[in-house]
């Protein structure tokens, strides 16, 4: 079967240049208009390719004006933006994906919408509707590549 077998025509695939912080800043507030409750957004892509960058961006444009730390540490950091509550992951240090429920993954989902970070550490945690962003860079280019519900094509624009 093609990688890209779709019959239903229900997901959606694209991609597009991050030459600057301001493309990474405009994509972050095409992402948070199509936000809601229960979604998730996964953001895959190599140290310092830009993942935080791209999740700060979303919250900024959620409302979020004080700090936005990397939760490198904290693993989880969870905003109470004006619409929906946010929580964003940063799964590099996770040591288990049972740690996830701990960690109140299905709670965030129920209660809001979550941003994450390294989802290798635990990609069955993320929910079958997810929205991919595979963040890369090379020879100085970023390339953001998307996969995921084909509603999230007409929010995009891209
Ligand atoms: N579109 C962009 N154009 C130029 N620089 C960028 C862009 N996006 C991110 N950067 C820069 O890349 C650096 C690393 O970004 P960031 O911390 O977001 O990466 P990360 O993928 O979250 O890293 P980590 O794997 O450590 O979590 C930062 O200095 C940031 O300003
Ligand atoms: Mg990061």
């Amino acid at each position: 079967m093609a990688d890209n077998f779709d019959p239903g025509g229900q997901i959606f695939r694209a991609r597009t240049a991050l030459p600057d912080l301001a493309a990474t800043g405009a994509l972050g507030q095409a992402v948070a208009a199509g936000l809601k409750r229960g979604d998730a957004v996964a953001l895959w892509g190599d140290l310092g390719v830009g993942k935080t960058t791209l999740a700060r961006a979303i919250l900024r444009a959620l409302g979020v004006t004080g700090e936005v730390p990397s939760p490198t540490f904290t693993i989880v950091q969870s905003y109470e933006t004006p619409a929906l509550l946010v929580s964003h992951y940063d799964l590099y240090r996770l040591k288990s994906p049972r740690e996830m429920a701990e960690l109140g993954f299905e709670d965030a989902l129920d209660q809001g919408a979550v941003l994450v970070e390294w989802p290798e550490r635990a990609p069955e945690a993320l929910p079958p509707d997810t929205l991919h962003i595979r963040l890369t860079l090379n020879d100085g280019a970023r390339i953001a590549r998307f996969t995921g519900p084909a509603h999230w094509q007409e929010i995009l624009h891209v």
